[in-house]
């Protein structure tokens, strides 16, 4: 089963910023996530421009960035020209979605929608064809570490039919609490990315645990 694997850099030694991005680099991880908050649509501020500038000044690995902010359509741009690949939006933040879509797609980024718990997917019933990817929210969205919710996985076995049925690529990726066991039935489930914070950066040895993340599963 192909799949990618993109650590959560909320989650790292913010003191060792760079070391942490240098060890993502030599890994096998294939993409890094990037959380952006505004302690508005959650309770919680993570990193803005100044220091994801200089994160992706040494990245290597593509930028998959995760907006939880209010008003996400007003940032494209300058997410663009931080050089991120994957922009992903939160439906419940959107009111205008198709167009937030469009735009990101317009400015040369892949487009994802991200959905909250509670958010069912049958929600994207009349936008999934314009999406590149669907982020499955399997925490309440703010924090690292938090407890997962197993009702995720049946979002994701109902995404996983919406799009086989419409014979589209849309990935799905899963955030909040993946570790190795979930990981491997979220895969089995139908996701094909994994987000993982916790599991990684407090493993005691973040890189061998990404290798088992992208081989033992
Ligand atoms: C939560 C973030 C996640 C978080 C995941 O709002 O979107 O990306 O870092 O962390 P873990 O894997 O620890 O749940
Ligand atoms: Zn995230």
């Amino acid at each position: 089963m192909s799949y990618f694997l993109a650590p959560s850099l909320l989650s790292a030694d913010f003191l060792h910023l760079g070391k942490e991005v240098e060890m993502i680099n030599n890994s096998e991880a294939d993409w890094l996530h990037l959380d952006v908050m505004d302690g508005v649509f959650v309770p919680n501020i993570s990193i803005g421009f100044p220091v994801m500038k200089q994160v992706a000044q040494i990245a290597t690995k593509p930028l998959d960035a995760h907006l939880m902010i209010v008003d996400p359509q007003k940032f494209i741009p300058q997410f663009r020209d931080l050089g991120v690949n994957s922009l992903s939006v939160h439906y419940e933040t959107c009111p205008h979605l198709h167009s937030t879509v469009q735009k990101i797609k317009e400015v040369g980024m892949k487009a994802g929608v991200v959905l909250n718990p509670h958010t069912p997917v049958e929600l994207l019933i009349d936008i999934l064809e314009e999406l590149d990817m669907v982020l499955i929210m399997s925490v309440n969205p703010g924090f690292g570490g938090q407890q997962f919710i197993p009702h995720s996985y049946d979002k994701v076995r109902r995404l996983r039919k919406m799009i086989d049925e419409r014979g589209l690529d849309t990935l799905i990726e899963v955030d909040g609490g993946i570790n190795l066991e979930r990981g491997k039935l979220m895969l089995e489930a139908g996701a094909n990315v994994l987000v993982a914070g916790n599991s990684i950066f407090k493993a005691p040895d973040p890189l061998e645990m990404i290798r088992e993340l992208k081989t033992k599963i």
